[in-house]
């Protein structure tokens, strides 16, 4: 029987304490000034990230694409797209990394393709081949998926296929966990595992390269009508018995936002998100986030759920709370200054890989008014080019300002990372230190233990003790304007980490002054 704190499951060492960043290649860097980021550019930056203490990335898609979906829609797996450079340049990107012993995970996106793949090119053709059942289609035209949005009418195919997102985004076949159309196909039908084993080729191809492993698109929804997701698991779990046979090194992270589930599947980690039933928002985006100062949030919720996920997952994995991503509005739109100060106290005191969404490092905000740019919508604005200094384009590129991918930040005080660099009081100086301090103790690494202490409905602070071994921190984060207090019987030691003002304990109350974060020896 696996005791605490042994995993089930063999991961990869470099998770225990990996902190990842995540790179949106469009907009990180752009080397040859067309405007638009690419992998020269990211290289450039590798020492950036790594100064400021993380050690792994990810990058969102890279291939091919009509950039419908700015780049979730690939029109070939296996290759780069060319404003980003070629594969020897992505490879050399790989190198760059390792070099540096940071690790790296491509955006791998098995549930759909564009439309202009070839396998669907191939499918929509009337005639029967190779690529017929490689999405899911009806067998009339008349008749759509119920619960999907379709393509139809669109070529001689007598029937509609099935999208998974926007419309231009066929639905790959997977199978149907309980068929009940003659055209739903089941998942261990050839066509099903047809586009299984392509799925594997195509992870060969890039961990073969030197990838690391991968961050999967929408994981939890590749088979269909699959209610308790056990269709979805057992296919996950044929990809794990893959990957520990040809590259037991390599990392996977779902997007999928139930842990219970996902590491079941073999996923080593699992992001929760402003989607599912985590309670994310409930943090930093809903009317009343808890780390904003007005002191008028909830946490309970946040944390009822998340012991019952730790619980679940049995230590399985790794349940990540990322700053953001490039799909929900940036950290700074809602919660601003010291408050940022402390949303990072708890992201990087947390258990599980933490992930920092580029910019968020140094409080860049959400740009309001943008109109949509490959797909972004409300998305775009948290999507603008990275403010390296206050050169030209905020240092991102020579290009004339009209030709950059999205619109720069034009605020006259919009943050750099050269100006926070050197300024020890800057948001960017603080994680810069919560992360030194995380990686100097066990009990806050990504797979200490934890167990709250005090999360109150609709109170404050919030309280967590995190443990390895005879390590044993007691954190503590009081986001409210207002001094707040709670109970405990841990005596308290050194204290590792503070923000703001003194703790101090009475009997067995302990008073947090407004807006302060400490960790403490206990
Ligand atoms: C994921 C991606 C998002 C994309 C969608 C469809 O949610 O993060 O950006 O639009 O999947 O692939
Ligand atoms: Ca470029």
């Amino acid at each position: 029987m696996p005791t605490k704190n042994q995993p089930i499951r063999r991961q990869p060492g470099w998770l225990d304490n990996a902190i990842f960043y995540e790179i949106y290649p469009q907009s990180f860097c752009d080397s040859n000034g067309d405007g638009i980021g690419d992998f020269e550019g990211i290289i450039s930056k590798l020492d950036y990230i790594k100064e400021l203490g993380c050690n792994a990335i990810w990058m969102n898609p890279c291939f091919e694409s009509p950039f419908g979906d700015a780049g979730y829609d690939v029109s070939d797996y296996c290759k780069a797209a060319p404003r980003y450079g070629t594969n020897e340049d992505l490879k050399r990107l790989f190198g760059e990394v390792h070099k540096r012993d940071m690790h790296i995970l491509l955006d791998l996106v098995p549930g759909h393709t564009s439309v202009e793949h070839k396998w669907f090119k191939e499918s929509m053709k009337a005639e029967k081949n190779e690529f017929t059942d490689r999405y899911i289609w009806t067998d009339s035209v008349w008749e759509e998926p119920v619960g999907y949005g379709s393509l139809r009418g669109i070529s001689d195919r007598d029937g509609s296929c099935a999208v998974n997102f926007f419309t231009h985004q066929p639905a790959l076949n997977y199978g149907y966990y309980k068929p009940d159309r003659p055209w739903q196909q089941s998942i261990d039908s050839p066509g099903a595992i047809a586009t299984r084993e392509a799925l594997k080729d195509i992870m060969r191809f890039w961990l073969g390269m030197g990838c690391d492993g991968f961050r999967v698109d929408m994981a939890g929804s590749l088979v269909k009508q699959d209610e308790d997701s056990k269709g979805t698991i057992a296919l996950w779990q044929n990809i794990r018995e893959f990957l520990d046979e040809e590259f037991p090194d390599a990392a996977m992270v779902s997007e999928w936002g139930e842990p219970d589930k996902s590491l079941q599947g073999g996923f080593h980690m699992d992001f929760l998100l402003h989607f599912g039933p985590s309670h994310y928002n409930d943090l930093f985006r809903c009317e009343e986030p808890f780390f904003s100062d007005r002191g008028k949030g909830d946490i309970s919720e946040f944390v009822a759920k998340y012991k019952e996920n730790y619980e679940k997952s049995e230590r399985k994995g790794l349940i990540c709370i990322p700053s953001g991503n490039h799909d929900m509005d940036r950290l700074a739109r809602s919660i601003h200054d010291d408050n940022l100060k402390i949303a990072f106290a708890f992201l990087l005191s947390m258990p599980g890989a933490p992930f920092i969404y580029y910019g968020d490092e140094i409080g860049m905000r959400y740009v309001e008014g943008l109109t949509s740019v490959e797909g972004g919508f409300s998305r775009t604005g948290s999507r603008s080019p990275m403010q390296w200094d206050d050169t030209t384009n905020a240092g991102f590129s020579s290009a004339p300002k009209e030709s950059l991918y999205i619109k720069l930040d034009e605020s006259k005080d919009r943050p750099t990372a050269k100006a926070q660099m050197a300024d020890e009081s800057s948001l960017r100086s603080e994680i810069k230190r919560l992360i030194e301090i995380r990686q100097s103790h066990p009990a806050l690494m990504n797979k200490g233990e934890i167990e709250f202490v005090y999360a109150e409905k609709g109170a404050y602070p919030l309280a967590y003790l995190r443990s390895s071994g005879d390590e044993k921190i007691l954190v503590i984060l009081n986001p409210a304007d207002r001094e707040t207090d709670f109970e405990c019987d841990y005596a308290l030691g050194e204290e590792v980490y503070s923000f703001g003002g003194k703790v101090q304990k009475q009997g067995k109350k302990i008073a947090v002054p407004a807006k302060t974060a400490a960790f403490i020896e206990v």
